[in-house]
């Protein structure tokens, strides 16, 4: 399917990975805010219990009344959860710690899988005008990241600079699959972006080599290095792009979006 038959509507991208602090909530709010900052209309989406994305993009826990909890387990709307950030063009569906719960307490629903993809679905979302959606999943394959990617249109994964790094991506790839086979075949990889990249270090330059030998064009050109700009910016509720807009960490975010929508579609593995 290429990206022009594709149905109306964003592009749904599911960024994930079930390895913890590769980079997952730090892309998923720095790409969209360089996809915002190119005048596109950006949504993410917190899957995340421990509410990172939200609390990043400026939103309070005590803010947090509807939730992407509500907007999966009780069919809330979800206009009623998005809210807008201070980022022009960049919306967020908060998270809160009851989506914890959310696998035990849809364990007797048959379409526990599907229920962000219906809720992304709806009519009334293709009104709001989004062009991307970026789902920040939870660092684990549970039901959470399956709904992430049962509802995408591709996975994005970020691979930490560091040791071990590949390992756990063969999991990944097959949940991917797996998905692909029973509820979403058209599910593509939008790539795999290298997170905290130290030029200077053996061991970063060690995985770009192998990620590249086992991955080939899966692995994005555009490498996000480590910056410390990119690690102080959530405590400001801001992005990198506002913190410090001419920092290595926004060039990258910026560079990586437009390799992205260069590229178009994702690639099917
Ligand atoms: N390019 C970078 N340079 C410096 N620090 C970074 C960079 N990317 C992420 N970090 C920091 O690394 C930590 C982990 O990043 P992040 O929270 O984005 O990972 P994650 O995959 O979402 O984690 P989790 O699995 O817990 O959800 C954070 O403190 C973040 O600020
Ligand atoms: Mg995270």
């Amino acid at each position: 399917m290429s990206e022009s038959h594709r149905a109306p509507g964003p592009k749904i991208i599911a960024v994930a990975n079930q390895k913890g602090g590769v980079g997952k909530t730090t892309t998923a709010i720095n790409l969209g805010a360089a996809l915002a900052e190119d005048g596109r209309k950006v949504l993410v989406i917190d899957l995340d219990p421990q509410g990172n994305a939200s609390t990043g993009l400026g939103i309070d826990v005590a803010d947090r009344e509807k939730s992407t909890y509500d907007l999966l387990l009780d069919d809330v709307p979800l206009g009623d959860i998005v809210r807008p950030t201070n980022f022009e063009n960049l919306w967020i569906a908060p998270a809160t710690t009851d989506l914890s719960s959310a696998d035990i307490e849809l364990v007797t629903n048959e379409r526990r899988s599907f229920l962000l993809h219906d809720a992304l679905r709806q009519p009334a979302v293709t009104t709001y005008g989004y062009d991307h959606v970026l789902i920040d999943c939870p660092p684990s394959l549970n039901l959470l990241t399956v709904n992430a990617m049962v509802a995408a249109h591709s996975v994005l994964v970020p691979l930490q600079s560091e040791f071990f790094a590949l390992e756990g991506l063969s999991q990944l790839m097959l949940t991917l699959r797996e998905v692909r086979q029973t509820a979403n075949p058209g599910l593509r990889i939008e790539g795999v972006v290298l997170t905290m990249y130290d030029v200077r270090n053996n061991l970063s330059q060690q995985v770009e080599e192998d990620a590249r030998d086992a991955l080939g064009d899966l692995v994005f050109q555009t490498r996000v290095p480590r910056n410390v700009r990119i690690s102080e910016a959530p405590s400001f509720s801001q992005t990198v792009l506002e913190y410090d807009t001419t920092s290595k960490g926004s060039a990258a975010y910026r560079a990586l979006a437009q390799e992205m929508l260069a590229r178009g579609v994702g690639v099917t593995v």
